[in-house]
């Protein structure tokens, strides 16, 4: 695991912001201050409870120059496979738990002349913080918030308390859609960035690009990878002792080589951070991640085993 150290935490307060999402406060345990963080970052939270061993990782959406608390936010999932479900219904105040120091894959650029945000849903969660360091440093920014409708909206109020000239609402149960098509006409030097479901990534992403936008002032976060759904199973080999392991079709290889206790390095589990990365000795390999260059990806020789797969029927790892 590429996390060397924790930090130990308590929920302070819980607050419910909408039905399905919640807001945890969490304080430090023995220590003054928390890490400062900078806007987009997120932490991992470790519960382990009763053989339970829950490992999530959550958009950092308080303060960033509060070292007092962290502030996550949490929707309850339709088809949670135990996270949300474990927060929104087990964890109360007082409950206490480890986190990660705060990492960042989705920082702001200094570069850019002016800041756009797509949020959709819970995706709203990183830019809060990124939106406070740009006031606090007098920068350029507008944010586009989707929701079903106002009560659905989490921090509603409060964003309309800080930023009451930089926002624009599109809920659904009253005929508004957040369009690509607002990013036309912007500033040239405009970055843009997107949070939320994977679907709106992808079609803004493209959309972005269409526009003109260079790929450098395009930015986006994913908390979860989706399953490939034309995902097949393949056969990989570990050079090195010559172990072979099957991986179904909806099993990462990452997972299966940490269930078979290789230690293999990892971070955000969605293909954005490079932490897992192993070189192929042969084999083609499925790029699914978002990090390696279109070259690197051409070149055939790296892998990131948390999402990417095997087009042939077999591949060999040099590990
Ligand atoms: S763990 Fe981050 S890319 Fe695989």
């Amino acid at each position: 695991m590429v996390y060397t150290s924790r930090i130990n935490v308590l929920v302070k307060k819980i607050i419910q912001e909408t039905p399905l999402i919640k807001r945890f406060l969490l304080s430090p345990i023995n220590k003054a201050a928390l890490p400062s963080f900078s806007g987009g970052s997120h932490i991992t939270t470790f519960i382990q409870s009763s053989g339970l061993n829950l490992q999530r990782s959550y958009s950092l959406c308080g303060n960033p120059s509060e070292t007092q608390l962290y502030q996550i936010a949490i929707k309850k999932q339709a088809h949670s496979n135990g996270g949300s479900l474990y927060w929104h219904n087990e964890v109360k105040e007082g409950f206490k738990l480890q986190i990660s120091y705060p990492k960042n894959y989705f920082p702001l650029s200094f570069k850019a002349k002016h800041h756009v945000f797509f949020a959709a849903g819970i995706g709203i969660t990183p830019f809060i913080p990124m939106m406070l360091d740009l006031q606090s440093n007098g920068k350029s920014f507008e944010l586009h918030y989707a929701a079903k409708s106002k009560i659905d909206c989490a921090f509603y109020k409060r964003i309309n308390v800080l930023f009451p000239s930089n926002i624009y609402f599109y809920f659904s149960n009253e005929g508004k859609r957040m369009l690509p098509e607002i990013m036309q006409d912007q500033l040239i030097g405009t970055h843009v960035y997107f949070c939320g479901p994977q679907s709106l990534i992808k079609q803004f992403t493209k959309k972005a690009i269409d526009y003109g936008y260079p790929k450098t002032s395009i930015h986006f976060e994913l908390f979860s990878s989706q399953p490939k759904l034309d995902a097949k199973p393949f056969e990989v080999e570990l050079h090195k002792s010559g172990q072979t392991f099957y991986i179904p079709k909806n099993q990462s290889l990452l997972k299966v080589l940490l269930e078979a206790g290789i230690k293999v390095p990892f971070s955000c589990q969605v293909g954005r951070c490079g932490t897992c990365a192993i070189e192929v000795l042969s084999g083609e390999i499925d790029h699914q991640d978002y990090f390696l260059s279109d070259k690197e990806k051409k070149d055939q020789k790296t892998i990131l085993p948390c999402v990417s797969r095997c087009k042939s029927s077999k591949l060999i790892l040099d590990y």
